[in-house]
């Protein structure tokens, strides 16, 4: 049998799959944009509402569309009459990502037509989940320590409105922004694998929340979206700033993978770590943290002398872990708020696939036998 030039590429590696007028990505120049605005500038100036409406709508609002588009935000963070009852029936020992992604399941059982999708629908689903998200994890957060869940409040916006329902109380101005930096950078990402699971999910025409159901299935797996609870999980391992160039240079000598490092794309300092640096550092010295920045930013210096060369350096999970740490959030919530905000980029990506669908069908080659005769049960 004659064996045709094998085209597979390991990890889809260079393969372009979609088009996107999103975001763009320069890994060799480090450079992030969402509609041609680089995350930098979007991180100075812009709030997470904004970001969103940019994204779904390939331009920054008005101020009178960015109120509407605010207010109908707003009008989604509630839950479903009912949610909060099953979130308070989960087992308070469950992994919040898993929660998220069963809840995030459930929401289409709530909706009267879940399996519409027009662009009309589209947005108004997207626009639930992601207005509603916060709410389930909130919820489930004070489910597991005992405490009554905190209703929404729609005076406030969508990051001061999470760290409200989670701490049952109003959030400063510093750490609303900081957190809204956080939703800012880490919205949209091209065809991460996320993203393009929810590509592939929705390319069957099933629905939206079988999409970002698979999509939080995907994101929280440590090479991915997880690895920002892996990088809280090493820096809690090392004692003090003496002890991390030791640490990290034992794992870089048994071959394990430093957590927030290295990306498929970026082979240079991925922009959304310089972003969340910066704000690292003010918030650790803020908040009486500056130790675990500065083990973080030894462990960046060491693993530049040692790695930059292969291309590898901080990715945005790097510096999001001693944020978030510094924001008050637990380890275990981490990769839920990547998935908070990545709600507004799968669904933008959705909606991009639903308006030039194509099913995702690619081919596996074959590498086993042939010919294999067929052996009778009593005889193997
Ligand atoms: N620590 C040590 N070595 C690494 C790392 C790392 N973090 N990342 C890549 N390498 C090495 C890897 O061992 C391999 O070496 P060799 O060629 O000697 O075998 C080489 O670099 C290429 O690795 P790869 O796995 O083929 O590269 P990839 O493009 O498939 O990997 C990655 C991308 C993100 C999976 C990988 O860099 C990694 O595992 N990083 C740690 C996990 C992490 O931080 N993930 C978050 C990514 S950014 C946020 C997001 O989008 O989710």
């Amino acid at each position: 049998m004659t064996t045709a030039p094998s085209s597979f590429v390991k990890g889809l590696e260079g393969i372009v799959a979609a088009q996107t007028e999103m975001s763009h990505i320069d890994g060799t120049a480090g450079i992030l944009e969402y509609v041609g605005i680089s995350i930098g500038d979007l991180s100075k100036h812009s709030t997470f509402e904004e970001t969103v409406f940019l994204l779904w709508n390939k331009r920054l609002p008005n101020s009178s569309e960015l109120g509407s588009f605010t207010s109908d935000l707003r009008a989604n963070y509630a839950l479903p009459e009912g949610f909060v009852e099953r979130i308070s029936s989960l087992p308070t020992s469950a992994e919040p990502m898993h929660m998220l992604r069963t809840m995030v399941s459930a929401l289409a059982m709530y909706d009267d037509n879940p399996n519409d999708n027009s662009v009309e629908a589209a947005r108004a689903k997207a626009l639930k989940i992601l207005g509603c998200a916060p709410a389930i994890v909130a919820a489930f957060d004070r489910h597991r320590r005992g405490l009554a869940p905190v209703e929404p409040d729609t005076s406030l916006s969508f990051s001061a409105n999470f760290l409200y329902m989670l701490n049952g109380e109003k959030p400063t101005d510093a750490m609303t922004r900081a957190f809204d930096i956080c939703m800012i950078t880490h919205a949209d990402h091209g065809l991460n694998n996320s993203t393009f699971t929810a590509r592939v999910v929705i390319s069957t025409l099933s629905d939206l929340y079988s999409a970002m159901t698979a999509a939080i299935g995907s994101l929280r797996g440590p090479l991915h979206g997880g690895a920002n609870e892996g990088v809280m999980k090493m820096l809690n391992q090392i004692p003090t700033i003496d002890d991390a160039e030791a640490y990290v240079m034992g794992m870089i000598e048994r071959k394990e993978r430093i957590m927030g490092f290295g990306h498929r794309v970026y082979k240079a300092k991925d922009p959304r770590a310089a972003e969340l640096m910066t704000l690292a550092k003010q918030l650790a010295d803020d908040t009486g943290n500056s130790d675990l920045y500065e083990k973080s930013h030894k462990i960046e210096q060491v693993m530049e002398r040692e790695y930059a060369a292969k291309g590898i350096y901080p990715n945005v999970d790097f510096y999001s872990a001693t944020t978030y740490h510094c924001i008050g959030l637990k380890l275990d919530l981490f990769t839920p708020m990547f998935a908070l905000s990545r709600i507004a980029g799968w669904s933008g990506h959705v909606i991009e696939q639903l308006a030039d669908n194509r099913l995702f069908r690619p081919k596996a080659e074959y590498v086993g036998d042939h010919d294999v005769p067929y052996t009778p049960i009593n005889d193997r």
